[in-house]
């Protein structure tokens, strides 16, 4: 027997569909000129754990302007209430090397760019030594707004922020990605492994290399001249290398080394 729904049941759970999407941040959709609902580039499915990323093929590739548009003012997890401003990314669009950080801090959420505070200053300490320029490659974080405190992101604002993520690095194309500490790499990754024994081996994110490393703060924490500092160097050397880069020559100073 055929159930027939009435049309004002329908409109009203369609209704509170609505509300529920404008609660999480959707706030219109695209029309075409039929009058047609457009794919919202939002739905896209999050590739599973070593799918590759989705490839531009007969689309034209996304651009970070229409991703950092898409996110608007986003309030899609509970970090949208608490940011002063959302860190969405800098650096070359179209960079070879992507690094990505946890979130941003309190300088970050001042600034609206990621890894400016000290953490910042070691990071651009390593890409100079690396005889990089920071405008040459990208920077961005797991999640776009600053967790209160600078407690780590929880896991509803990590599901929130990673389509984001994984569309940012879609759209540059990097040929290697470094996942700076312990938080970004094993988010990334989907790996409870500590970053002491991540770090140091080239591992798959969706089809790109992803060297897992310590994160600049560790660095600052452990000194300019421990193991864990002479740890990353080596794991930037072998980025270099597969980037077929000059790798310059560091030697490290003896007598002042941290266990880190
Ligand atoms: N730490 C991070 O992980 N990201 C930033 O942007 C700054 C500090």
């Amino acid at each position: 027997m055929n159930r027939t729904i009435d049309p004002a049941t329908i409109i009203s759970s369609l209704g509170a569909y609505l509300e529920e999407l404008r609660e999480s941040g959707v706030d219109g959709f695209p029309v075409d000129a039929a009058g047609s609902i457009l794919r919202d580039p939002d739905s896209r499915a999050v590739p599973a754990h070593g799918e590759k990323l989705a490839s531009s093929a007969g689309a034209p590739p996304e651009t970070l302007d229409k991703i950092r548009k898409n996110l608007g003012e986003c309030q899609r997890c509970k970090l949208g209430s608490t940011r002063k401003t959302l860190v969405f990314g800098t650096g070359n669009p179209k960079a070879r090397l992507v690094f990505v950080g946890e979130g941003p801090g309190a300088d970050e959420d001042a600034k609206g760019e990621p890894f400016v505070g000290d953490a910042g200053r070691m990071l651009n300490r390593i890409i100079t030594a690396m005889g990089l320029k920071r405008e040459e490659v990208y920077i961005c974080n797991v999640v776009k707004c600053r967790p209160p405190g600078n407690r780590n992101p929880e896991a509803d604002e990590i599901t929130a922020c990673s389509p984001f993520l994984l569309r940012q690095i879609t759209a540059v194309k990097p040929d290697v990605i470094v996942a700076l500490g312990k938080f970004a790499s094993q988010t990334l990754l989907e790996t409870k492994e500590p970053i002491s024994k991540l770090r140091g081996k080239f591992r798959d994110f969706h089809g790109v290399p992803l060297m897992p490393t310590y994160h600049p703060s560790y660095l600052l924490r452990t000194g300019g001249n421990s193991d864990s500092f002479w740890d990353v160097w080596e794991d930037m050397v072998q980025v270099l290398r597969l980037l077929k880069l000059p790798v310059p020559d560091k030697s490290r100073k003896t007598g002042n080394s941290s266990s880190g």
